[in-house]
């Protein structure tokens, strides 16, 4: 098993390209399933959930290919033979579930293994199977996996409103509604900009929505969906992870593709920091001139509030503040698991149910440290940026899952960063 060696103390100074976004892809390659003619993407990440995606709808029968070293997906569902979704491969991503709502409307019928465990919290599937009830289908839970069916066998357009503003329930509502009889509305949607990626896709397959990336989204069914080409969003979560980087170890780095309506609520708190962001023809430039950054205090929200997905990563930055910052956890409630690895550099982190505090030190100290999920592995990473000595990383096939070439990008800017065969 790999792992990855940070030997912190330099500056960082120069440009890091922003991929495409995991989660916006992972939603867009479900939508092939709605439609029998060829969907391409452009801009996909190169990563290992691209590759559990790939392998789902390849055993549903789709083509799913990944072309030009994996930045283009080639996909059809013209041969669907097969609807369902194995446990084997559900239970590896959570995301998996996307194929629920396409499935059902496509071909009035699907079965999806629940995702089971998950280490940052339980993330029932509840809100999807009421919101797919709300379009007419039936679903039943039998030895672990959901039996949908749509009733009377096409799915018909309803109105349902989320009880939290899931992502996921949001966009399986979405791609079942493309083909439902009549018109939907969704209420409380979630506002992600990967729903408003997902929606424009589904427009130019033919679909016909109105309202996303607000509270309420509006959706008239159509008979069919035809074949497109679309771009992938720029990685929110990305960006921010590397606009996090200069933050912590110091110096001036330019994230390419960045874009400050992606990332607001986030850069008004690395501000608030101390941390100066400036928007540039290309991109996102963030610099750290002088001195220790300034605590603050943060809440995870859905979109446009602070990502959870960033959480770990702004922890680790808070780790070195002066004086104490507060991080508030309110989307998934067992999502600290990077406290007590960065407290074995050094940091003192106390917490408590959802809530971190974080006292800040002069300087970490780098530690063998293990990750434990996507977001929590590259806040590891971002520490050992600033620590005094080496810090090693195990455990990073979670950080495969999400963040392409980070060594590349990283060592690109100045870090002194490799990964190692254990
Ligand atoms: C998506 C993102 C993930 C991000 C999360 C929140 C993808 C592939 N993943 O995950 O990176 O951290 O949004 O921004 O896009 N919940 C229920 N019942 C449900 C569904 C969700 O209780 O039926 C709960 C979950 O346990 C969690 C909260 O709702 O506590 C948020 O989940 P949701 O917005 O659905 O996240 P995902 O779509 O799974």
């Amino acid at each position: 098993m790999d792992s990855i060696v940070v030997n912190g103390g330099g500056e960082l100074h120069g440009t890091i390209p922003i991929a495409g976004a995991k989660n916006a892809c992972l939603a867009l390659m479900p939508a092939t399933l709605l439609s029998e003619e060829p969907l391409t993407l452009t801009n996909a990440p190169r990563l290992s959930d691209i590759k559990t995606m790939t392998l789902l709808l390849q055993s549903l029968g789709a083509e799913a290919t990944a072309l030009q070293d994996g930045q283009v997906l080639a996909m059809s569902s013209h041969d669907i033979n097969n609807l369902t979704a194995d446990y084997e491969i559900v239970r590896k991503m959570r995301a998996s579930n996307l194929v629920l709502g396409p499935l059902l409307a496509r071909f009035g019928r699907a079965v999806v293994s629940l995702p089971g465990g998950c280490a940052i919290g339980a993330r029932p599937m509840d809100m999807h199977i009421s919101a797919l009830e709300a379009l007419g289908a039936k679903i039943d839970l039998k030895d672990g996996y959901l039996h949908a069916e749509a009733m009377g066998g096409a799915l018909k357009g309803g109105t349902h409103e989320l009880g939290f503003a899931s992502v996921g329930a949001t966009e399986n509502f979405l791609m079942a509604a493309t083909l439902a009889k009549g018109t939907s509305v969704l209420k409380n949607a979630a506002r992600e900009p990967e729903i408003v990626d997902l929606a424009q896709c589904l427009r130019k397959m033919g679909a016909q929505i109105e309202g996303e990336g607000t509270s309420t989204i509006t959706i008239e069914g159509v008979d069919r969906l035809h074949g497109a080409t679309h771009q992938v969003v720029t990685d929110r979560i990305e960006l921010g992870t590397y606009m996090l980087a200069p933050a912590i170890a110091g110096g001036e780095v330019e994230c390419l593709g960045g874009r400050l309506d992606l990332v607001q609520a986030f850069v008004d708190k690395l501000e608030e920091a101390g941390i100066e962001v400036t928007e540039t023809p290309t991109g996102l430039k963030v610099a750290r001139r002088n001195g220790r950054v300034k605590a603050v205090d943060v809440r995870t929200e859905p979109f446009p509030g602070f990502p959870t997905d960033l959480q770990a990563q702004m922890m680790a930055l808070l780790c070195t503040a002066d004086g104490v910052s507060h991080l508030e956890e309110t989307i998934f409630e067992n999502r600290f698991m990077h406290a007590p690895e960065l407290m074995r550099m050094g940091a003192q982190i106390e917490v408590h149910g959802g809530t971190a505090t974080v006292t800040g030190v002069e300087r970490l100290k780098g530690a063998p440290v293990m990750a434990t999920d996507l977001r929590a592995s590259v806040s590891l990473i971002l520490a050992g940026l600033a620590a005094e000595g080496e810090t090693v990383v195990s455990r990073v096939y979670h950080l495969d899952r999400g963040y392409e070439h980070v060594v590349r990008k990283l060592s690109g800017v100045g870090a002194n960063i490799k990964r190692v065969k254990v």
